[in-house]
């Protein structure tokens, strides 16, 4: 029985191909950014109010325009056929019962058309919460014809990726051989994409020469709100939103990307600061427990992503493994906003989380001798 996320990586490691579990749990290069991002919750202190009288909890959001019942999105992952049969249609029916958003990844094994029908019909017809990552592509043709598929398919929202100009060092990966998808599997978005190419599957190219003309490109070709994934720096941040950008998707790829960036809970208040509110910020990385969620949402996020734990539960029980966990989220998150005096998320203000200002840091330490002080400030 799984009582905890952490659970749910356990049992599903008992299943799995250990190349598929070093797939989902690896990172990049040392893997410092991957542990940063827990830690950096654990540091992170919680400072409830009492005596507030609330007897319900309100966990609705509001994001562009759609309503989801849970500010935990499921954040875009790959290749969901590698640990389940049915893949990203068992995320999406889970996703769509339990009200939450799901980012369908470009590298998606099942069709976004597929997967939006299954969701649709989870949610009892009707339209349910579904964005779509994107990976810009140098064909700038063939990046049209993607978002056509996900608009057809009738996702409300794109995410561009846009911390992958190379692919991310998975040295597990490596170590393992582990480089193709084996056969029978393929990314269903990438097929057929241009005219006169039947049954061709395009590779997913990462694009070092991608810039801002491109973001400006995607902003003249679609009405669809766009959201950044990936930007880490405060001045990028600002130029996301003068580029017209309707949102940021705070992450560091769960540290697959570049290794030795800080924590995304640590870098969330410099990015809120530069963006000063004019667009939602929904963040990812380390996510693994309703006080993390609340947590984020103390400091000024829309939303908190999960990334691996939807693998884990999909490996370890399909589209019940990934409602169980949602359902473990939400009740992790109503009991930190009841232990909190919150009646809804919106309670869930900054005076409510603090930096330790003594003593040594809880959680793990990333390393001997590493400096992981959550912010820098303790003394
Ligand atoms: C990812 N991530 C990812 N991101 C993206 O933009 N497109 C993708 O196709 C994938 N694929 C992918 C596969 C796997 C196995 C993992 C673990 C991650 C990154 C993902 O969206 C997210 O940013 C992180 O996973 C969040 O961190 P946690 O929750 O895994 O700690």
């Amino acid at each position: 029985m799984q009582y905890t996320v952490h659970d749910f990586e356990t049992a599903a490691r008992a299943k799995l191909d250990p190349v598929y579990a070093d797939f989902i749990a690896g990172g990049a290069r040392d893997e410092i950014t991957v542990r940063a991002n827990e830690a950096a919750f654990g540091r992170l202190q919680l400072m409830p109010r009492v005596l507030r009288g609330s007897t319900e909890r309100d966990l609705d959001i509001d994001l562009f325009g759609g309503r989801a019942s849970l500010p935990v999105l499921l954040s875009p992952t790959a290749f969901h056929k590698l640990v389940d049969p049915e893949g990203e249609l068992a995320t999406a029916r889970a996703a769509a019962a339990a009200g939450a958003i799901m980012i369908v990844s470009m590298a998606s094994t099942v069709a976004v058309g597929e997967i939006a029908d299954a969701a649709r019909a989870a949610a009892g017809g009707q339209a349910p919460p579904l964005w779509f990552q994107l990976y810009i592509q140098p064909d700038l043709e063939i990046t049209e014809a993607l978002v056509r598929r996900a608009t057809a398919a009738g996702c409300s929202a794109l995410v561009v990726t846009v911390d992958s100009p190379v692919l991310g060092a998975g040295e597990r990966n490596r170590r393992n051989g582990f480089h193709d998808l084996p056969p029978g599997l393929r990314c269903e978005n990438l097929v057929d994409l241009r005219d006169g190419e039947r049954g061709h599957v395009r590779q997913i190219a990462m694009s070092p020469e991608l810039n801002w003309d491109h973001v400006d490109w995607l902003r003249r070709t679609t009405s669809l709100p766009i959201l950044l994934k990936g930007v880490l720096h405060p001045e990028d941040a600002r130029l996301a939103v003068r580029y017209g950008v309707d949102g940021l998707l705070l992450s560091n790829h769960g540290g697959r990307q570049l290794d030795t960036v800080p924590a995304t809970l640590e870098l969330l208040p410099e990015i809120l600061a530069a963006v000063a509110g004019r667009v939602p910020v929904v963040v990812d990385g380390g996510v693994r427990r309703g006080t993390d969620v609340a947590k984020a949402i103390a400091l000024g996020a829309s939303a908190a992503g999960i990334g691996r734990p939807v693998m884990w539960a999909l490996a370890e029980g399909g589209e019940k493994g990934v409602r169980r966990l949602l359902e473990l989220l939400r009740d992790e998150l109503d009991d930190t906003l009841a232990l909190c005096g919150a009646s809804g998320l919106r309670d869930l203000t900054p005076d409510l989380v603090r930096v330790p200002t003594w003593g040594p840091a809880p959680g793990p330490v990333a390393a001997p001798g590493a400096d992981n002080r959550f912010g820098g400030v303790i003394a």
